[in-house]
């Protein structure tokens, strides 16, 4: 059951991430405050991108008080991304969505939604966006899909209400029993495990087989003379998306 959440619905913000972040400035931010939006004229997407969010898609951010120390919320980004994949998977059975390290969402290689987080004062906020059927734009977006292409039954409510389940279930998990059953459950929807990759941290470019993350989050990745390099943050690209 979802219990704890307040969810404030919107027509059309500039972002959602802007009004959570209001909140949690102001002052007036709680827990579990969740920010939805119908369109967004300014979203925005990991690496200062632009998230294009058109009416017909999904626009999520949630507040979470986050009571644990700061150096684990970025293990949070694997919650919200196998709660996203899970809520898919139960409504849309065709397809199985898998994620993209840290936490594309990917539907037959192709990403249809993706996650950002954002820490404000004592605050995460963790912003979801998936393609559901909105227009999108292939030229920023080149390996971009629609969840309806795939699944066209798909109901936007409906996943809302699951992916706010499943985040209330995960989170709780992370705060009971810690990291270890996420990065178990994230290892089985991950892509590209033991594949050829490259990791672009910063101006870097790593590159070796992905052979997937340890206990606290980090990319790992076998380097051709067999050591392990240990990842926190980049971005991945398999060979065939270079
Ligand atoms: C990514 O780059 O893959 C992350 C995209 C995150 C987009 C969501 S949509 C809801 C929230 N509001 C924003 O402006 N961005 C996030």
């Amino acid at each position: 059951m979802l219990k704890d959440f307040n969810i404030k619905q919107y027509d059309s913000v500039r972002s959602t991430q802007d009004i959570a972040k209001a909140f949690c400035l102001e002052g007036s931010a709680k827990d579990m405050d969740i920010i939805v939006a119908l369109h967004q004229s300014d979203g925005r997407g990991r690496m200062n991108r632009k998230w294009v969010s058109d009416y017909g898609g999904l626009y999520i951010s949630v507040i979470l008080e986050v009571k644990r120390e700061v150096a684990l919320w970025p293990q949070i980004s694997y919650v919200a991304g196998v709660s996203v994949a899970e809520a898919i998977s139960q409504l849309c059975t065709t397809s199985y969505p898998r994620l993209k390290w840290v936490n594309d969402i990917l539907l037959q290689e192709q990403k249809i939604g993706g996650i950002l987080l954002e820490a404000v004062e004592k605050f995460l906020i963790i912003g979801i966006g998936i393609n559901i059927n909105n227009e999108i734009d292939p030229s920023s977006m080149p390996h971009a899909a629609v969840l309806k292409q795939f699944c066209p039954k798909i109901d936007r409510i409906k996943l809302l209400h699951n992916i706010l389940l499943r985040l209330q279930n995960n989170y709780a998990v992370w705060l009971e029993d810690g990291f270890i059953p996420i990065r178990s459950m994230w290892l089985h929807l991950a892509q590209g495990i033991s594949q050829s990759i490259k990791v672009a941290v910063g101006s870097q470019v790593h590159e070796g087989i992905f052979i997937g993350i340890d206990n606290i989050g980090r990319l790992r990745l076998m380097k051709p003379d067999s050591t392990i390099e240990y990842i926190e943050a980049g971005e991945m690209f398999f060979d065939t998306h270079k």
